[in-house]
């Protein structure tokens, strides 16, 4: 097992479409693993395989407070969704950011498991807002591209500063 380097935002990179995963070998299997161990380390409750620089459709949630409820999807697609809430967001890569966003309050998603099985989940409540956020890096979209202009300047700026700092 081995930690993966995490992009950061606005990192060009994010912005790449993932494709589907049309066999689910070793690498895949390797891949989710990985993504596993760098989303518990970092300590975060969801990572998506496009932040990883891996633009396959993987991504991994854990959004219980035991952190022992791993869920590993591949290929994930929203099949129903209803109602609206806002919560508070932040992402692995944009550190130290939390910003409200609005989104289903709850969704159905369709997957295959590790081991190529079809499942569906329902999740409401911060599992509906993990599942959407991830499932929305696949497609090249970070979190921040929600909000107004103006405050993803500010946000830019504030991640230039702090990578100056740390570089
Ligand atoms: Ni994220």
């Amino acid at each position: 097992m081995s930690l993966l380097p995490i992009l950061r935002f606005p990192d060009p990179r994010l912005k790449t479409l993932a494709a589907p995963v049309r066999n689910i070998d070793e690498g895949i299997i390797r891949l989710a693993r990985d993504m596993a161990e760098t989303m518990y380390e970092a300590p975060g409750i969801g990572l998506a395989a496009t932040q990883v620089d891996v633009h396959r459709q993987v991504i991994v949630i854990d959004v219980s407070e035991t952190r022992d409820r791993l869920l590993t999807l591949i290929n994930p697609r929203i099949i129903e969704s209803d109602g609206k809430q806002v919560c508070e967001e932040g992402c692995l890569s944009v550190p130290g950011i939390y910003e409200k966003v609005e989104r289903a309050e709850s969704v159905v998603v369709r997957y295959l498991d590790l081991a190529g099985q079809e499942e569906t989940i329902r999740g409401d409540g911060l599992l509906a807002v993990c599942l959407q956020h991830e499932i929305e890096h696949l497609s090249g979209k970070v979190f921040v591209e929600h909000l107004s202009r103006l405050k993803q300047m500010r946000i830019r700026a504030k991640l230039d500063k702090q990578a100056k700092i740390t570089a």
